[in-house]
């Protein structure tokens, strides 16, 4: 029989988990949202799904055998901890938690349930990211590595960027960004990079920050951080809200590369827009010094959300557990946690 899903939270990324889902063939059997009008705007795209105001009521009884949980990451540590309460499997959008602290509690009562449980940072489910993988032995050991996530803003470019209402806070009350967030483009656009660098060069031990915002706002548009891994590889992380419309590898303003510089060679893997994933394929530019070359990899285009959530289902359907898993959205809500305080007391932060 069918996978019954529900998603909790109908905003922007419900209709990409929708759609993976039916393209694995399961069943959107339920769906949830504080508010409803934000589930009207978006019906067609859920079918015959039941409707629910409040995530306890779906979670009841068996109308559901799983949930994606695609609300802001504020909320998620309630809605995953009474799913999996309730012996849901759980698919929660990233980042885990609002905090490392947070994560850590939450990763905590996951690994004790009966649960599969995956976050959802499906750049590790593009071809060219596991290839990239693949090749690492290639490249011998590494001693650096370099993130770039340039992101581009709703089409808004230029002198329009830093004076954007949305990333103010006003009378005390957190600017919509950061409510949403929980951060700035650390957060927004690094925390997918931060999950990779964590695939490829395994735990971070210290971290060093500093971040740029433009006046009046309170998450920053300009996050910078220095992290030497537990390997000895020191990483280079630059996220950015980004200026420029027409810069990166597709020349659309989205300008994101992970770059690992080993002995023997270094590996580049080149993204594109994160919501338009049939759009391009990501690319592996290889640079082996022993033959002294260069070798473009090109991949077919896959839709990494498809790719994430039939990996989640077929894992929920047999038992296996899942990667990314819990503990792996707490390596990266650690490192933005020590970002932040790094950048706030001018001080490195031992993980
Ligand atoms: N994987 C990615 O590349 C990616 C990209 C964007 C966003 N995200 C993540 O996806 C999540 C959702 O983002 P979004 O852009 O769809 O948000 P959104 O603001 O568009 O939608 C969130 C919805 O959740 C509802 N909601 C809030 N609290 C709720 C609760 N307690 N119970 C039920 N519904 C509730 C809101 O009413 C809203 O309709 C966030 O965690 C975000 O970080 C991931």
């Amino acid at each position: 029989m069918n996978m019954k899903v529900g998603i909790v939270g109908t905003g922007q990324m419900s209709t990409l988990h929708v759609a993976g889902y039916r393209a694995c063939g399961a069943e959107i059997a339920a769906v949830c949202d504080i508010n409803r009008a934000s589930y009207e705007a978006r019906k067609p795209h859920f079918g015959d799904a039941r409707y629910f105001d409040s995530h306890e009521a779906m979670f009841e009884g068996d109308i559901i055998d799983a949930v994606s949980v695609c609300v802001g990451t504020r909320h998620h540590f309630d809605i995953v901890a009474a799913a999996v309460k309730h012996g849901k499997h759980v698919l929660c959008e990233k980042t885990l938690t609002e905090s490392g602290e947070r994560s850590a509690e939450l990763a905590n009562l996951v690994g004790q349930a009966n649960v599969n449980f995956q976050i959802g940072y499906m750049k590790r489910y593009f071809p060219a990211t596991i290839k990239a993988l693949d090749l690492l032995p290639a490249i011998g050991e590494i001693f650096s590595a370099h993130i770039r996530s340039y992101q581009g803003h709703e089409g808004v470019h230029g002198a329009d960027l830093y004076n954007k209402d949305s990333w103010k806070s006003r009378d005390g009350v957190p600017s919509p960004t950061r409510a949403y967030a929980c951060g700035g483009m650390l957060n927004m656009a690094g925390s997918h990079m931060l999950d990779l660098l964590h695939l490829f060069l395994g735990e971070p031990a210290v971290v060093y920050a500093a971040n740029w915002a433009p006046k009046d706002y309170d998450a920053e548009t300009s996050g910078n951080a220095l992290i030497t891994m537990a390997s000895g590889a020191i990483v280079h992380v630059d996220a950015c809200l980004s200026p420029y419309s027409r810069t990166g590898t597709w020349n659309d303003g989205w300008d994101e590369c992970i770059a690992l510089h080993g002995k023997l060679g270094k590996i580049e893997v080149y993204y594109p827009v994160w919501d338009k994933p049939g759009n391009n394929a990501p690319l592996v530019v290889h640079y082996d010094e022993a033959s002294q070359t260069t070798t473009t990899l090109t991949f077919p285009k896959v839709d990494a959300f498809h790719a994430q959530i039939a990996a989640f289902v077929a894992n929920c359907e047999s038992g296996r557990r899942s990667k990314p898993g819990a503990t792996d959205g707490l390596v990266v809500d650690r490192i933005l946690s020590a970002c932040y305080q790094s950048a706030a007391t001018g001080e490195a932060v031992r993980l």
